[in-house]
C-alpha cells in the first residue's frame, strides 16, 4: 500500500517532531490538535527547527517552504483524517483518552487506513481492540527530540498483520529512522531500561546522595551519556516519565515503584523544560 497522506493527532513535543520528519520526507501531513494554541505552538516549533536548518545550510529556503506547504494544521479531526492513509496518534498517555480517540477515528478514516500509536509504553493490543482494524494497528515509538534521534521502536500488537509491520518499517526508513522491532510488553524495550534508570536517579536525589548537578555530571562524564538522567527527565517531561513508571509498577511490580520526589515534582506542575521548571529552573 502506498502511503501519501498522514494525519498526526497531537501537535505537542513529539507530535510536531513526527509531523516535521514526515513532511521532510515528502508526505502530505495534517497536524491536528484540540486547541488553536497547541496547533500554533507545534507549527512554531517546526518553523524554528527548519529555519535553524536553513541557516546552517542543511536545507535551502525553497526546500523549507516546500516542507511547510506540505503541513496542514487544523482543529478538525474529520478534515485531518478523512482521507488519511496513516494516522499517527500522539495524544496524552492515558488509555481511556486514547481509546475514545480511536473509537471516533474508526467512524472517520477510510478502510485501508493504518493506525500508528506513539505511546511510550501502553498496550498496543488493548488500544487496537477498540477499533475494527486490530490487524492494521501498530506501535511506533519515537524519541525526543524527534528530528535528531535516529531510533524508531516498532511494537507489534497481538493481532498486527505482517503487511502492517512491513508498511511501518518502510515508512520509518523513509522518514530517516533506524528501526528496531520489539514484542509488546510494558514500556517495551528502550523505556523499560531508560525510564527505570531515570527513576533511580530520582531515588538517589531523594536520598540526598548527591546534588542534581553532580548526579547528572556523574552519568555524563562517567558513562559518556549525552545528557544526565535528571536533565533528560526534564527534556522528556516528568509527567510522561511518571506515567511510564506507574505503568511498569502496575504491571511488573514493586521493583518499578516511582520515586517520591518525581511524584512531588509532577504534583507541583514541575514537568521540566516544557513548563519552565522541573528538576532545574529554565526561567521564562
Ligand atoms: N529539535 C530539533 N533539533 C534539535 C533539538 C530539538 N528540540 N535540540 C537539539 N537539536 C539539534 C541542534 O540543532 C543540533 O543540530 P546540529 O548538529 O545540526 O548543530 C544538535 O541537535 C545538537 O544540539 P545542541 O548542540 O544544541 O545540544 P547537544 O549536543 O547537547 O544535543 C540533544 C542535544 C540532542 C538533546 C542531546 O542532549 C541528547 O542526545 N540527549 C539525549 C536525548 C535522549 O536520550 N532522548 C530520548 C528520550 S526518551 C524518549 O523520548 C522516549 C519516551 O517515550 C520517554
Amino acid at each position: 500500500m502506498e502511503i501519501k497522506k498522514i494525519c498526526i493527532l497531537g501537535a505537542g513535543l513529539m507530535g510536531n517532531g513526527i509531523a516535521q520528519v514526515c513532511a521532510q520526507a515528502g508526505y502530505e501531513v495534517a497536524l491536528r490538535d484540540i486547541e488553536q494554541r497547541f496547533v500554533d505552538g507545534g507549527m512554531n516549533t517546526i518553523r524554528k527547527n527548519l529555519s535553524r536548518d536553513a541557516e546552517k545550510g542543511k536545507i535551502s529556503p525553497q526546500q523549507m517552504n516546500e516542507i511547510l506547504e506540505r503541513l496542514h494544521p487544523t482543529l478538525d479531526i474529520k478534515e485531518a483524517a478523512a482521507d488519511a492513509d496513516v494516522v499517527v496518534e500522539v495524544v496524552i498517555e492515558v488509555m481511556d483518552v486514547k481509546k475514545k480517540v480511536y473509537a471516533e477515528l474508526e467512524t472517520i478514516v477510510p478502510p485501508h487506513c493504518l493506525f500508528f500509536t506513539n505511546t511510550s509504553g501502553l498496550s498496543i493490543t488493548e488500544m487496537a481492540a477498540v477499533t475494527g482494524r486490530p490487524d492494521r494497528f501498530i506501535g511506533t515509538h519515537f524519541f525526543n527530540p524527534v528530528p535528531v534521534m535516529r531510533l524508531l521502536e516498532i511494537i507489534r500488537g497481538h493481532q498486527t498483520s505482517d503487511e502492517t509491520l512491513d508498511a511501518a518499517r518502510a515508512w520509518g526508513k523513509r522518514i530517516g529512522k533506524d528501526v528496531i522491532t520489539v514484542k509488546e510488553a510494558p514500556a517495551f524495550v528502550v523505556n523499560r531500561i531508560l525510564c527505570t534508570m531515570l527513576n533511580e536517579a530520582f531515588f538517589v536525589l531523594d536520598e540526598g546522595l548527591a546534588s542534581a548537578e553532580d548526579i547528572d555530571k556523574g552519568m555524563v562524564l562517567g558513562c559518556n551519556h549525552p545528557i544526565g538522567p535528571l536533565a533528560l527527565a526534564d527534556l522528556v517531561g516528568n509527567e510522561t516519565l511518571l506515567r511510564v513508571i506507574e505503568g511498569l509498577h502496575r504491571e511488573l511490580g514493586d521493583k518499578y515503584r516511582p520515586a517520591p520526589i518525581l511524584r512531588k515534582l509532577v504534583r507541583a506542575g514541575n514537568f521540566g523544560r516544557k513548563s519552565g521548571r522541573g528538576v532545574y529552573d529554565y526561567g521564562k
